[in-house]
């Protein structure tokens, strides 16, 4: 099997093409390093049946492939609001281009959507049947609103032209090649624990997130590609287990053994209070739920930060 991970010098692409190359595919992995770097994919490199091509993706690709993962897209709010116009292009171009390659070729696409669909929710916690309340005007709008059209494409595609597509609405995943200055809560903890420097919390660090660990995440896109041919989508993938900021804090201060003072700044205006998946879809179509605990995913997190940039 011939499969194109768009994105694939990313965080999770370079998980991905790991996983892909270890269950004997041959990957093309296509990025622009935009947001990834050489340093993800280097144990690949040599490998025989990887191939890395600087490309990218607002422009037509030709190649022949079987399955697509479309990953490409910088996905923290750091990367994705500094260049917004790209970030559109990159989602709805990007998405244009793939969709047009899989109707060439007839491969099978999956689509990396994300939880920002659903903007700033009124529905706790989101079914794939809430349509989300998001602003079109403000800051995030290009990472969200090209994700929403990235969507509509697919599914225009699936209907208009009879494509096999996949679509996995991502929750907040973390594990080792984050990046450490994406400004990820994660990795912002990792970070300053790692370095003795203050953990900053917002607000009173009660509000709640939800954390999927990547080898977690990896295997829910595995599954989903491998679906029958009606199931499309979009699925909710990622870790219910909810953990307020101070707990995740205090958990990352244990792990590390660090001295870093948490310290406390006012709420940003758009904090959402509450995020978390609903997976229920994802239990009954695929059959999966997340395996890994925050404490063990947190060790691996740590110890490659450890590694990389201590
Ligand atoms: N990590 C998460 O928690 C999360 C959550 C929801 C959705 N997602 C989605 O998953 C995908 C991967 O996210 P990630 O966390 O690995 O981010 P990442 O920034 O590490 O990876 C994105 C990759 O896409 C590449 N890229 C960006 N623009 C490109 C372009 N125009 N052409 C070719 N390559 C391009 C980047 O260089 C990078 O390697 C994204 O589409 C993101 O929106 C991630």
């Amino acid at each position: 099997m011939m499969v194109l991970v768009t994105g694939g010098a990313g965080f999770l692409g370079s998980h991905l093409c790991d996983r892909l190359i270890e269950q004997g595919d041959d990957v093309l992995c296509v990025d622009n390093f935009y947001t990834g770097s050489r340093p993800n994919i280097l144990h690949l490199l040599s490998h025989p049946r990887f191939e890395m091509l600087r490309h990218d993706v607002t422009f037509p690709l030709y190649v022949e492939v079987q399955q697509i993962y479309n990953l490409a897209c910088p996905a923290s709010p750091i990367h994705y609001q500094r260049d917004p116009v790209q970030t559109t292009k990159t989602s709805v171009h990007g998405a244009i281009n793939m969709l047009g390659l899989a109707k060439r070729t007839k491969a099978r696409i999956l689509q990396a959507s994300t939880s920002e669909v659903y903007g700033d929710p009124r529905v706790h916690p989101q079914p794939e049947t809430y349509w989300g309340n998001v602003n079109p005007l403000g800051p995030r709008s290009c990472y969200d609103e090209g994700k929403r059209c990235a969507e509509t494409l697919f599914f225009d595609y699936y209907r208009q032209h009879r494509l096999e597509i996949k679509v996995a609405r991502i929750f907040n995943t973390y594990g080792p090649r984050m990046q450490p200055n994406d400004g990820r809560v994660v990795s912002n903890f990792i970070v300053q624990a790692l370095r003795g420097q203050d953990i900053t919390i917002y607000g009173d660090g009660s509000q709640t997130r939800s954390f999927c660990y990547v080898d977690d995440l990896i295997g829910a896109l595995i599954g989903l590609m491998q679906t029958a041919p009606e199931i499309t989508g979009p699925i909710n993938l990622g870790n219910p287990g909810e953990f307020s900021m101070l707990e995740l804090a205090e958990l990352v201060l244990k792990l590390t053994g660090s001295k870093s003072k948490l310290v406390f700044h006012p709420l940003p205006a758009d904090d959402p209070v509450q995020r978390c998946p609903d997976i229920t879809l994802a239990r009954e179509v695929l059959g999966w739920a997340p395996k890994v605990e925050l404490a063990d995913g947190l060790r691996e997190t740590i110890a490659y930060f450890e590694k990389q940039h201590g």
